[in-house]
């Protein structure tokens, strides 16, 4: 439990979307799998009333038709996937929209509009800076006589 606080300390979220230099757009997800589930993510993303299916591995789940072979997803370390979603899907286009990912039942979600769009080169930046602080205090935690 206590990663999360330290991550907010940092404002290392738990859910980023930014811009490929090609105009895909990546959704990183570094939510921990539930213990004792069933391991599988989903990515989708809503308006506020209706949330649609992007991408996901859950049985008995699919994807809506709009985003069907538009996206795929691959595993990060040391936890999480990373959706990457082809840029002529204009996901944004029109309005902000919340990502949501669930990875074994654990729930996510980030409000994004496409002014808030950071090119990734820069994002990942934050986020290592982040995990790199985090890897640091876990084991600075492992090595302090308790
Ligand atoms: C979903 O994909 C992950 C990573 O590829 C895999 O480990 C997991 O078993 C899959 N889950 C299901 C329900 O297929």
């Amino acid at each position: 439990m206590y990663h999360v606080v330290l991550c907010n300390v940092v404002h290392c979220e738990l859910v980023s979307v930014c811009e490929e230099e090609d105009g895909d757009l990546r959704v990183d997800c570094h939510v921990e799998p539930r213990a004792n589930q069933i391991n599988s993510y989903e990515f989708s993303v809503s308006t506020g009333t209706v949330e649609t299916v992007v991408n996901t591995n859950v049985s008995g789940s699919a994807p809506d038709v709009r985003y069907r072979d538009r996206s795929y997803v691959e595993p990060l370390e040391p936890y999480g996937y990373r959706l990457t979603l082809n840029a002529d899907t204009h996901i944004l286009a029109n309005t902000h929209k919340t990502f949501i990912c669930k990875i074994s039942k654990n729930i996510a979600s980030v409000i994004i509009e496409k002014n808030d769009l950071l090119p990734c080169s820069a994002d990942s930046v934050l986020v290592r800076g982040c995990c790199w602080l985090l890897g640091l205090l876990l084991s600075l935690w492992g090595l302090a006589p308790h």
